[in-house]
């Protein structure tokens, strides 16, 4: 038996579908433990482009388990809709998909919320995927939360009054406060919901029962994280970061397996650093030809909501913190192609603030303050010749391995593959995971 958890260790869009599709192969089940519909996982394989947001990317292995966890905050139309795209694309997901009856529900007023409290924080927003993220986990923590369980015959009249009280505060919310002619009636609400309860309800049982089973039937999991480590709720860019726990910890409440179940850590980092949305990035490149051959190259467009990330170089005080937080044993780092044509490239060792103080953390009052500080770099040739597609360590340019090897050491963990493309092949193993 092996569990693993796959994180990311940056701002999220590391690259972790193409990870997670590789390791599948000889994984059981493959489970979601934390947040939406907000995530967008790209695999490629066959020469076409998939893009997942909701079902854990292991779907697209025969044979495999999928599984969202309790954690994981599931709107119902999303999921109808990817479980449609999948099914147009050969994928059947039919005794393959299991989703918790503990998951909580983003309702159609998350989405309404979501969007509304965005538009009026003017330049104090989040940049949230306005997917109703944020308001579900809201209520979730204010046990005003709606769950699939709550959904059973014998639950509805119960369900049906706690939806009364909790929307009667919602319409008030939405008319005095944010002027919204936007009001939700209970009866609507629930019948919407109920009809998609129905179509979901094959697919939805008791997924930590079905989790911890795999696991004592020896059976391989993997637990795969969305987001990435500084959007933790806890250790992110506090307040700019998502609403769930990110970190590896998040996979064990988020799927109800004890934290002496998992195995190995590992951390999925770009060669580069990005961020979609707003929030501190210290290594951020703005306006520069870095940024832009890392955009362009990278082809660095938010696969939820289209919007350009923000690029920058390798910060390496980050994503030691991120091996810190959340265990790692190993490190997997994407993209490095996308570097190919640089000179000479950066890397992020320390911090210094505004009064010339050596930082080697990131600061946790940096995301609320408006202080800032500024990375201190290392600055090393770049390999200016091309590694993608490389499958053999011996063949990457000697330049090239002394940047990995250095990501390596700034974040204290041993790299366990290294991705130099997008496609499954283009990947070189160092150790085998499972
Ligand atoms: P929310 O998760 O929609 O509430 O958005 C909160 C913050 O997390 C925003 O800055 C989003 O851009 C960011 N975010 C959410 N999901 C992802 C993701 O999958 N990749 C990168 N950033 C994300």
């Amino acid at each position: 038996m092996s569990s693993i958890v796959i994180v990311g260790t940056q701002w999220g869009d590391e690259g972790k579908g193409k990870i997670v599709d590789l390791l599948t192969g000889k994984t059981d089940l493959v489970v979601r433990y934390q947040g939406g519909n907000n995530a967008g996982h790209t695999v490629v394989f066959g020469g076409n482009t998939y893009v997942l947001h909701l079902v854990p990317s292991g779907i697209f292995h025969p044979g495999k388990t999928a599984v969202l966890g309790n954690g994981v905050v599931i709107d119902p139309a999303a999921l109808l809709e990817e479980i449609g795209y999948l099914k147009d694309h050969g994928v059947s997901v039919e005794g393959r998909l299991k989703v918790s009856d503990q998951a909580h529900l983003i309702m159609p007023y998350h989405k309404a919320f979501d969007k509304l409290r965005e538009s009026l924080k003017g330049a104090g927003k989040i940049g949230t995927t306005g997917r109703g993220i944020g308001p579900a986990y809201e209520d979730k923590a204010g046990r005003s939360g709606v769950r699939f369980c709550d959904f059973l015959p014998e639950n509805r009249k119960g369900l049906g009054e706690r939806l009364k009280s909790i929307l009667e505060e919602k319409n008030v919310l939405l008319k005095s406060h944010f002027h919204s002619d936007q009001l939700f009636d209970v009866d609507t609400v629930l019948a919407g919901a109920a009809a998609q309860y129905e179509k979901l309800k094959p697919f939805i049982c008791d997924t930590s029962l079905l989790v911890n089973e795999a696991l004592e039937q020896g059976r391989n999991v993997m637990f795969e994280g969305a987001q990435g480590t500084l959007l933790d709720v806890d250790h992110g860019t506090y307040p700019y970061v998502t609403s769930s726990s990110t970190a590896a910890g998040g996979a064990c409440t988020g799927s109800g397996v004890g934290p002496t179940r998992i195995q190995k850590v590992v951390g999925i980092t770009k060669a580069y650093t990005t961020r979609v949305g707003e929030g501190p990035f210290p290594t951020e490149e703005t306006g520069t030809p870095v940024a832009e051959t890392l955009q362009k190259r990278g082809h660095e467009v938010g696969a939820t909501t289209g919007r350009i990330r923000r690029c920058g170089w390798f910060d390496g005080v980050a994503v030691r913190q991120a091996a810190r937080l959340n265990g790692m044993t190993h490190l997997a780092i994407t993209k490095l192609d996308v570097m190919d044509t640089l000179d000479s490239v950066n890397v992020c060792v320390a911090y210094q603030d505004e009064q010339g103080n050596r930082l080697h953390s990131l600061p946790h009052w940096l995301g609320g303050s408006g202080r800032k500080i500024t990375p201190v770099y290392e600055e090393m040739p770049g390999w200016a010749c091309s590694t993608r597609g490389i499958t053999r360590l011996e063949d990457m340019p000697k330049l090239a391995r002394r940047y990995v090897d250095r990501l390596s050491e700034l974040a204290g963990v041993p790299i366990a593959l290294i991705s130099t493309g997008p496609s499954r092949e283009e990947t070189i193993f160092l150790e085998d995971l499972f």
